[in-house]
């Protein structure tokens, strides 16, 4: 042990209590054996430092700092060189406003395009999620502040993500949901990791043994810490045991007496304690001294310039019909559209950035040279239809040479704790759009969201620019655009199907029981469209340039491939150049093909360049779960290198030997894995891929402290089920309103244990118990266990209290 000094000194009370947090956002100092207290923050996209009274929910304000663009947004850059530029400038902000730990990048996979917080995620495909996130990582890191990114692992629904089980096979978890996180442990170091809030295969993310300790440290060699999402732990001493660290926020000492007792009663020994001790001390230690002699300033201007930089590199032109982009100097346009007013910049929730400046369209335009003819909302933010702005729009629209239209998703459709229902834009914005069409045919569309959305609409655009959620200085980046100062180079992180009903996962997600079935199993985003042959609109990888690059030479050898990209077109720019590939006639069922390289290569008009791509470790490996390894199917692979995942523009072939003869499957039980048509996936089949029968997930009996307040329609108790329905009419009510209420969402989605682990101690898991009987009709028998239980917690917190304070 590292700081074996230290931990010798510490007794077991002591020990204890350091591996949970303090308040909100910090872990408790211990003065007279010299452990100082670190400070925690989100997020991925900016620092939310809150100064005053903590939330994890972004409802109270935090310090002004950079609100760049979300991980959604500058995953479609594809330019690891940016993600580190931006970490370190996120990194810089951390130190500068005293934050140890920056509790992001967020990289769980998109499964749906419907999960809230897709926005916070970089991709459907875990190689750009883990090549994004690993850049991230370094720069953050490079400032001698800890990234943490999270959630590890299979969080990719909000609904009862506190209280939910996600079955998945394991060569699903290994090549769909973890690899993104190895890549950002073994590419990116990352000394913090967060663990999820749901179980995975029926453990909790933070008691899983196999997760934290087998795969995370023992196989990739993490050899940070683990910190708890926010509530996230459930029996603290198994976390510890299975390799976490802190619990976090602030469970009070409830957490710390539980492992006093579980190593008292032998649950586990103090050894584990020690090594979590050991472990979180040279964390703590260590950002101790980094934040010596730390500057307390940041370079405003310069962030906001590198925020404005990654918006521009981010933003996907998905069609440009008739070289309508860029537009011509002084054209005659409309701007047309509340999101040119109020720009839709960022997510709600947790990663809720207070920007140092927001600059908007409707402001910025008059420093291009352009004849705007005027500028309407057109449409009310609210979703409700406003005969007196849209008539205004389309007066403006019949004057203009061309429609600037903003649009998207409201702020209600995506965030963090709830998921959407359907993938579709408000209406009013639709109807508009139907009239504007109507007025003027060219119409350019600038689209804010943070996630694929529906586009049975597109048809009425000449050329629509998909910004994502782009930061506080998305506008002057969206105008550079549109202006031809800047060549669109993003290409998007995620597919956009035609419809919900094409997803893979269509039928199971989100799931709505216990169990959250993962029965499509790798075919998640182009993996499934590809396979199953389902047309999308704009596949995964896409985005158009206003210059043209053709791809020559292609080269293959047992290290990589090089080939030669000529930007033919008469303008500068920047083309992602993207590595695909797959194994035809596989024994082992997989995609028709997977991305494995890329690179972004900058060329003047006119230029060629080389570029190479290099093969890795996983290049051609699979998980077999016969071997638990991951292999190499022998066979002729092909190399496909192209613009997207739909336009291969070269392609080749090169052997490899297999490294195992042992195969996982048996073809024939597994029709729908085999022929990649996974929506409908039979039980049958599905126990195949598990190895193990589906574990029931229906709710029955009694409810447990692991189940979420929304379930509580099944209490025996009439009360419960009364504070049942007012949360329902509460979370109702918000939703209509337009703008999420976070808390309610929050409660609702939470188990009834995280009272005790988010009061400061105030509840502990005996009161819980006697909630949860009272909830369950035992009402005078619960009552009497959370008034002793009271009393008891409070006696027993003093105590604590005094042998903890020297
Ligand atoms: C979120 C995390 C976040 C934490 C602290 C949780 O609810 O899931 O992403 O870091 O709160 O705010």
């Amino acid at each position: 042990m590292k700081y074996q000094d230290i931990v010798s000194k510490m007794t077991l009370e002591e020990k204890a209590a350091f591996l949970s947090g303090k308040g909100e956002w910090q872990t408790r100092e211990f003065d007279h054996l010299g452990i100082p207290s670190i400070f925690c923050s989100d997020g991925p996209h900016g620092v939310r430092k809150q100064a005053g009274a903590g939330d994890h929910l972004g409802l109270n304000e935090s310090l002004p700092a950079t609100c760049f663009p979300t991980a959604a947004t500058v995953a479609n850059s594809w330019d690891t060189e940016l993600g580190e530029e931006m970490g370190k400038a996120l990194g810089e902000e951390a130190m500068a406003l005293s934050v140890n730990v920056l509790l992001g990048p967020g990289l769980n996979i998109k499964r749906s395009p419907l999960c809230g917080r897709n926005f916070e995620y970089f991709s459907e495909d875990p190689y750009l999620a883990g090549k994004m996130a690993a850049s991230y990582v370094r720069g953050i890191q490079s400032k001698g502040v800890f990234a943490c990114p999270k959630h590890f692992a299979v969080n990719s629904q909000e609904l009862r993500r506190m209280a939910m089980n996600a079955v998945v096979d394991e060569r699903t978890l290994r090549e769909i949901y973890l690899t993104g996180f190895e890549i950002a442990v073994k590419e990116g170091k990352a000394k913090t990791i967060m663990s999820a809030y749901n179980e995975v295969n029926g453990t909790y993310a933070n008691e899983n043994k196999h997760l934290l300790k087998d795969i995370l440290r023992d196989e990739w060699g993490f050899d940070g810490i683990v910190i708890t999402d926010w509530g996230a732990s459930n029996d603290h001493a198994l976390g510890v045991q299975a390799g976490s660290n802190l619990e976090m926020p602030n469970p009070g000492l409830g957490s710390a007496r539980e492992l006093v007792e579980a190593v008292r009663s032998g649950k586990i020994t103090e050894g584990d304690v020690d090594e979590r001790v050991d472990e979180l001390l040279d964390a703590v230690m260590t950002l101790y001294v980094n934040a010596q002699n730390k500057s307390d300033e940041f370079d405003i201007a310069a962030h906001h310039t590198i925020a404005r930089k990654a918006a521009s590199e981010s933003a996907i032109l998905l069609k440009n019909e008739n070289n309508i982009l860029p537009l011509s100097k002084g054209a005659k346009v409309a701007i047309i559209g509340d999101f040119a007013f109020v720009p839709r910049y960022q997510g709600a929730g947790s990663s809720l950035v207070k920007p140092t400046k927001l600059e908007t369209v409707s402001e910025l335009v008059r420093n291009y040279d352009l004849q705007v003819v005027g500028s309407s909302r057109g449409y009310s933010r609210n979703g409700e239809e406003d005969a007196a702005i849209k008539k205004e729009a389309l007066d403006l629209a019949a004057k203009a040479d061309v429609v600037l239209y903003f649009f998207g998703l409201n702020e209600d459709s995506e965030s963090e704790g709830m998921d959407r229902n359907h993938m579709r834009i408000p209406q009013n914005q639709i109807n508009l759009l139907q009239e504007l069409g109507q007025a003027n045919p060219n119409l350019v569309g600038v689209i804010s969201a943070g996630s694929a959305i529906e586009m049975p609409w597109h048809h009425y655009f000449k050329a629509l620019l998909h910004c994502y959620l782009n930061g506080q200085a998305g506008a002057g980046a969206v105008l550079d655009i549109l202006t031809g100062e800047v060549n669109p180079s993003g290409k998007l992180n995620e597919t956009i199907p035609r419809r919900l009903e094409d997803t893979s996962c269509f039928r199971y997600y989100p799931s709505r029981e216990r169990t959250s079935e993962y029965r499509e199993s790798i075919y998640v985003g182009y993996r499934y469209y590809e396979a199953a042959d389902i047309p999308v609109l704009y596949p995964f990888g896409f985005g158009l340039s206003y210059t043209k690059f053709t791809y020559s030479n292609l080269q293959v050898n047992e290290d990589g491939v090089t080939l030669t990209v000529t930007n033919e077109g008469t303008v500068d720019g920047a083309e992602v150049v993207q590595l695909y590939v797959g194994l035809p006639g596989a024994k082992v069922f997989r995609p028709k093909k997977e991305l494995k390289g890329f690179t972004k290569v900058f060329l003047k008009a006119g230029e060629s360049r080389k570029v190479t791509i290099p093969f890795d470790d996983k290049t051609f490996r699979y998980f077999n779960v016969k071997t638990s390894k991951w292999e190499i199917e022998e066979g002729d692979y092909e190399i496909k290198v192209g613009a997207s995942s739909a336009d291969i523009r070269l392609s080749a072939q090169i052997h490899k030997e297999g490294t195992t003869t042992e195969y996982p499957y048996d073809m024939s039980k597994m029709a729908s894995y085999y022929s990649g048509k996974v929506d409908n996936v039979p039980d049958e089949e599905f126990v195949q891929l598990l190895g193990r029968a589906i574990p029931d997930g229906k709710w029955s009996g009694e409810l447990t402290i692991n189940d979420a307040f929304c379930q509580m329609y099944y209490a025996k108790s009439a009360l419960a089920r009364f504070v049942y329905k007012r949360l329902t009419a509460m979370k109702k009510k918000a939703d209509e309103s337009g703008k999420p209420d976070l808390n309610t969402l929050f409660i609702y989605n939470m188990p009834f244990r995280a009272m005790a682990k988010m009061t400061g101690g105030a509840v502990d898991m005996k009161m819980v118990d006697g909630i949860v009987d009272i909830v369950n009709g035992h009402f005078f028998k619960g009552l009497g266990a959370v008034i002793s239980g009271y009393f008891k917690n409070s006696k027993q917190n003093k105590e604590y209290e005094k042998l903890i304070k020297k």
